[in-house]
């Protein structure tokens, strides 16, 4: 591809000068400053807001508790993230139903506020860059202090935020960031989560780099902008935005960009362009490059997701100060009223599902690996469109889209044009539009006020943001309300359809002949994996395509109506995936929906297979229900054939049940006597001939446990995962379809377990187990108090005997930050502590001072354990040799030289324990579970042992392979 360079037109407030920019080696030089690093891994953690004034309104950087570097957090847990503390809590009756009966929110304080903390060390080569932390998403209401210093509040669940902590952090030295999040409300009617359930990054930049999000790269078909064609089809154009500190205004100071375009097979240049900038005063600069012109590109779609990638450099004065790469499809998505949906200009069907953010046995904790697993098994069953209902997704869910190939509704939480709506809008725009699967943004999802006026003048101040941010897509809302025009509805360039499968959409297509439309929300089709009868009291419905509430239909009927009706473009499912809340139609003992064409942990249901039939060309032939009805021998049983043959015949045991014809995007129903036996099908094409058989056959009892991993290598990076399907088989190997056995697991190796699942949407067994410690933390903040001198250099008094008499004495805490005493004021601090046997046994027993201010010295029932001469420090002191069984009494004599002083911050007792591992069950649901294996950062073998009463135990063996973990903070 020949290479264009051109000049550039610069949009910024002051004058630019434009000068010829120097041909770099804009491509191999790998060598800038920035780095991107995950900062995932080992935090510490604590549920419960033990500290409600860690924040001070009236002086900065001096936050405690927690935000303190002094805090010890010695006692926390140590987790991983993404993390999910809702999951790991015990199922609720009393709690939220449509958050899925999990015991945090409103009414349940002590589990709604949660602390990480986390230290990491800065070189002290990072002196002069610029240092960020970005949270790709938190749920929600999240504080971040670093070094004590808070420097960031963002309540959204859903919003990406970025901290940057240039200023605050300590380079050459350790950094300490605190993060309190509290989950205490919620921002929509199904499970969301708690804590920090996306990837956190450190990123550290030149003081001239490329703005975060400060690229957008963009293509457009030259037939639609005819001054370029020919020779060229394409043009890809790209914005950047500088943010620049440092450099002063000089004319010798000037900034280079440069792009180059590689191809998706990762050859050489397919077109660059690039600009010089000289500098003036402003701290962030825009500039947009000259079209890059391209012929005949590979075109990006959900068949053939072909990705190239930009990779820009800046340069100051000829020094590479940036380099980023930059994915993105060249490819063009929009909406015609007639013809419905066009993707690269051409009529395309979209089948879709709304989804929301968790899975099985990790809630909204998903590592990378399971979004790839969930997008690839959508596919499989022919969806080519994914709905982010109703939230901004976190980055990886639409890097496996790109990749994958699925076109994204990428949806916005709330209607809202106020400032904080409109940046939260802002934020998800400017994140995503780099990325080649986001083909429709829609702004919010069945609003109540949608069809006030109102509702359409805040939408269109929405649409203009949108439009302004990004004019290469489409627009729309999900609308649950049938022909009107009012309010949002006639604001929005694409009319979005919830429901309302009949005449409405007809109508209103008549009635608005110009406006284009979509089905953004359509089934709500309910069925339970595996069951075919409802039962309320299990809370479970039967999967024949039949159940649905009031507002919603079943699989056949909205996509028969949507398949005859191109101006709709398709639409979206609800749901994919089963999700946890909204159980419908029961509540308790169900927690979590069945709306999902396939269940939590991703085992189809079987509406499955009706989308595939219809939504892919392969032959599907698949039958339904199973095949072990003992007790009903003789009774009819009503048998489902889901298929796109042109004609399927049904046998039982052999005997034909006659062969009907299939109608496109039907389904085809025997009535059958149930005998025991084989139920087969064959399916035939328009000449006859077979081009399918299915059998399904009764099966003997539960004899052994199957593991089948979807991968059986994996990276040793410590993010990768094996996704484990458990199953209980009979004697011939069989599964056994209404097996529900108990199943207990045990790993050995380089892997953990992260998390279990059956798809039972009424299970109440834990998701996620945690290793128990006997690790003891007591807080040790009520002393008895005297003002008194204090010996020199530590030397005893009678007021640090066990048995001197302190009753008299005033009491006070150390808890918070009031501090006891005044300048050159010294006092004694007495306290008890009990002790039993058990505690004694602990390896090792340690005091822990948040501070004594300004020194002191500690003693343990009348014997030194030590001194603090630095009122900064948190000191601890060993102190079990000086214990014994029953009351024991710590001492300490504190002199306060200057300011106020004396025992502040939290004092605490510790005893380490050892960490037991967990043991991890869960009972396989109408014969299938799922168990996450994560690999460690060592490689090696993994081992994953199922077992269960009575059955035949297996074991698998799970490679993970040395690799290159992607950078991380140590
Ligand atoms: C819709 C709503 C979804 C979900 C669904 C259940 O109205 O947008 O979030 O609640 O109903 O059918």
């Amino acid at each position: 591809m020949k290479s264009v360079f051109s000049s550039v037109r610069i949009f910024a407030a002051t004058i630019f000068t434009l000068c010829s920019f120097n041909l770099f080696a804009a491509d191999g030089d790998t060598n800038s400053p920035r780095e991107k690093l995950l900062l995932d891994f080992n935090w510490k953690f604590h549920l419960g807001d033990d500290w409600p004034n860690v924040l001070r309104l009236d002086k900065a950087g001096q936050n405690s508790g927690p935000a303190s570097e002094r805090f010890n957090d010695a006692g926390w847990r140590t987790v991983n993230l993404p993390h999910d503390w809702a999951v790991e809590l015990p199922f609720d009756k009393t709690s939220d139903t449509s958050h899925g009966f999990k015991p945090v929110g409103p009414g349940f304080p002590q589990n709604s506020i949660g602390w990480y903390r986390r230290t990491f060390d800065l070189p002290a080569s990072d002196a002069g860059k610029r240092i960020w932390l970005d949270f790709d998403g938190a749920f929600r209401d999240t504080t971040v202090f670093v070094n004590g210093w808070e420097v960031k509040h963002s309540e959204s669940g859903y919003t990406p935020f970025r901290c940057d902590i240039t200023d605050v952090a300590r380079t050459g030295g350790k950094n300490t960031v605190a993060v309190r999040v509290d989950a205490t409300k919620f921002e929509g009617w199904f499970y969301e989560g708690a804590g920090i359930y996306r990837h956190v990054w450190l990123e550290k930049t030149a003081p001239v780099a490329i703005a975060p999000d400060g690229i957008f790269v963009w293509s457009q078909f030259t037939n639609f902008a005819p001054r370029f064609v020919p020779p060229y089809d394409w043009a890809i154009h790209v914005q950047t935005h500088l943010l620049v500190q440092g450099v002063t205004f000089s004319k010798t100071n000037v900034i280079g960009i440069h792009h180059i375009i590689i191809s998706p097979e990762g050859r050489g240049a397919n077109g660059s362009s690039g600009t010089s900038i000289m500098l003036n005063h402003q701290t962030e600069l825009d500039s947009t490059a000259a079209p890059i012109l391209m012929r005949s590109p590979e075109l990006w779609s959900p068949e053939s997701p072909k990705l190239y990638k930009l990779i820009t450099t800046v340069d100051l004065n000829g020094k590479i100060v940036d380099r980023q790469e930059t994915e993105f499809g060249i490819r063009t998505f929009a909406f015609d009223p007639d013809k419905g949906f066009l993707l690269n200009g051409q009529p395309y069907v979209l089948k879709g599902t709304c989804n929301h953010q968790d899975a099985a046995g990790v809630g909204e904790a998903l590592p990378d690996a399971l979004q790839y697993f969930r997008i690839a098994k959508l596919k499989e069953m022919g969806d080519n469109a994914y709905r982010t209902s109703h939230n901004p997704p976190t980055p990886e869910l639409l890097d496996a889209c790109d990749h994958l190939g699925m076109i994204v509704m990428d949806e916005n939480r709330l209607l809202g044009s106020d400032d904080e709506n409109l940046r939260r809008l802002e934020t998800l725009i400017r994140r995503d539009r780099n990325h080649a699967s986001v083909g429709i943004w829609s702004i919010c999802n069945e609003e109540s006020t949608q069809t006030q006026p109102v509702a359409g003048r805040v939408g269109a101040t929405m649409q203009n943001l949108v439009q302004q941010l990004d004019p290469t897509r489409p627009i729309t809302a999900a609308e649950s309300v049938g022909d009107v025009f009012t309010g949002l509805p006639g604001a929005l360039e694409v009319r979005g359809w919830n429901y309302h499968v009949g005449q409405d959409m007809d109508n209103y297509h008549r009635e608005h002949p110009t406006q284009p439309a979509v089905g953004t929300e359509q089934a709500s089709t309910v069925a339970t994996r595996g069951i075919y009868e409802n039962d309320k009291t299990r809370g479970y419905v039967s999967a024949y395509d039949v159940n649905f509430p009031s507002w919603a239909a079943t699989a056949e009927k909205w996509w028969s109506y949507f398949a005859a009706r191109p101006y709709l473009s398709g639409g979206f499912v609800w749901t994919g995936f089963d999700y946890r809340g909204e159980p419908t139609p029961y509540a308790w003992p169900c927690i979590n929906s069945h709306f999902g064409v396939i269940d939590v942990c991703g085992f189809p249901k079987d509406d499955f297979y009706y989308y595939q039939a219809w939504w892919t060309t392969n032959t599907v032939l698949h039958l339904l229900p199973h095949w072990n009805w003992p007790g009903k021998e003789g009774q009819q049983i009503r048998v489902d054939a889901l298929s796109n043959c042109k004609s399927v015949e049904l046998f039982l045991n052999g005997d034909s049940l006659g062969k009907q014809a299939m109608k496109p995007n039907s389904k085809l129903t025997w009535q059958v006597k149930y005998a025991p036996g084989t139920l087969s099908a064959k399916g035939f094409d328009d000449a006859g001939n077979v081009i399918a058989e299915q059998k399904i056959e009764t099966t003997g009892d539960p004899a052994a446990v199957q593991l089948a991993p979807n991968r059986s290598s994996i990276n040793a990076d410590g993010e990768d995962v094996s996704i484990i399907t458990v199953s209980v088989s009979d004697a011939q190997g069989r599964m056994v379809p209404t097996a529900g056995n108990k199943i207990n697991f045990s790993i050995e190796g380089a892997g953990k377990i992260i998390g279990v699942g059956n798809g039972d949407p009424s299970s109440h067994e834990p998701d996620t187990f945690i290793a128990q410690s006997s690790a003891k933390n007591i807080s040790f903040n009520d002393w008895r108090w005297k003002l008194a001198t204090v010996p020199t250099r530590g030397a005893s008094a009678p007021e640090y005997d066990a048995s001197f008499d302190d009753s008299t004495w005033n009491k006070t805490s150390s808890e918070g930050e009031n501090a006891q005493l005044k300048a050159g004021q010294s006092a004694i601090f007495r306290q008890h502590l009990k002790l039993t046997a058990e505690d004694l046994a602990a390896s090792a027993i340690s005091l822990h001072f948040g501070r004594i201010d300004d020194s002191g010295y500690v003693f343990v029932n009348g014997q030194r354990a030590g001194e603090s001469q630095n009122w900064e420090d948190s000191p601890a002191y060993s102190i079990k040799n000086f214990l014994h069984e029953g009351d024991n009494v710590i001492a300490v004599g504190v002199n306060n030289a200057s300011g106020v002083g004396g025992l502040v911050m939290g004092v605490n007792v510790e005893f380490p324990g050892q960490s037991v591992a967990p043991a991890w069950s869960r009972s396989v649901f109408n014969g299938l579970a799922q168990i996450l294996v994560q690999s460690t950062k060592d490689a090696g073998e993994i081992k994953l042992t199922a077992s269960a009463d009575g059955l035949k135990p297996m074991t698998v063996s799970i490679e993970s392979q040395a690799c290159t973990p992607r950078p991380s903070v140590p």
